[in-house]
């Protein structure tokens, strides 16, 4: 398939374009974290701290056709001793869902953690209830480690959440 998205660093005028997803429900429900109010302040300085201030990987996932930036991938907790790393990933834009834009660009960033990094274990933690991440995690090659019980509390209950990774060897297979 003709690849249709690219990978680059935040700039810092995108906090105008992420405090939107930020600040969506129905995005920050699926995904790990606390949900927040958050500021356009806020996501500024979070902006400029991951530009200026973090070892992690964050980057912003654009379209080719016309540079609209969709979504956000991240490799954070990167370990250099045991070459791991965790995957994050969002299409914050809701009109890109269910188009394959997350699975290539979760492929991107494994090219990039693992032939440009040197990592050799990429994981992803995923509520268990997120039928679309588990499935896109799947068919980029993670494989399902183990579930953490009542890991996450989110709506007033507690769900399990789901560890899946891939290994360097496999991917590159
Ligand atoms: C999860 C998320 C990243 C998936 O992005 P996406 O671009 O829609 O995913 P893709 O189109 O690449 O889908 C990959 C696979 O998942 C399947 N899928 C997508 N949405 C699905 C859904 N709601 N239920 C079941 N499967 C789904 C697709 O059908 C595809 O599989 P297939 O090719 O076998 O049909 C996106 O929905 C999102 O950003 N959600 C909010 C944040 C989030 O959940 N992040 C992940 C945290 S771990």
């Amino acid at each position: 398939m003709q690849t249709r998205i690219y990978l680059r660093a935040f700039e810092l005028d995108d906090y105008k374009t992420t405090i939107a997803w930020r600040n969506d429900k129905e995005v920050s429900d699926k995904l790990g974290g606390m949900r927040l109010y958050v500021s356009e302040a806020r996501e500024k300085k979070w902006i400029e701290d991951t530009i200026f201030h973090s070892s992690d990987i964050k980057l912003a996932i654009c379209l080719i056709q016309n540079n609209l930036h969709i979504g956000n991938v991240y490799l954070t907790d990167i370990n250099n001793v045991n070459r791991t790393a965790e995957s994050h990933i969002l299409i914050g834009n809701k009109d890109y869902w269910g188009q394959g834009y997350a699975c290539e660009a979760l492929l991107q960033m494994l090219h990039y953690g693992f032939e440009e990094r040197g990592l050799n274990r990429i994981y992803a933690h995923i509520n268990i209830d997120n039928e679309a991440s588990l499935r896109m995690h799947e068919k980029c090659g993670y494989k399902q480690e183990g579930v953490l019980r009542q890991a996450v509390f989110k709506n007033g209950t507690f769900k399990d959440v789901v560890v899946m990774s891939i290994l360097s060897k496999e991917f590159l297979k």
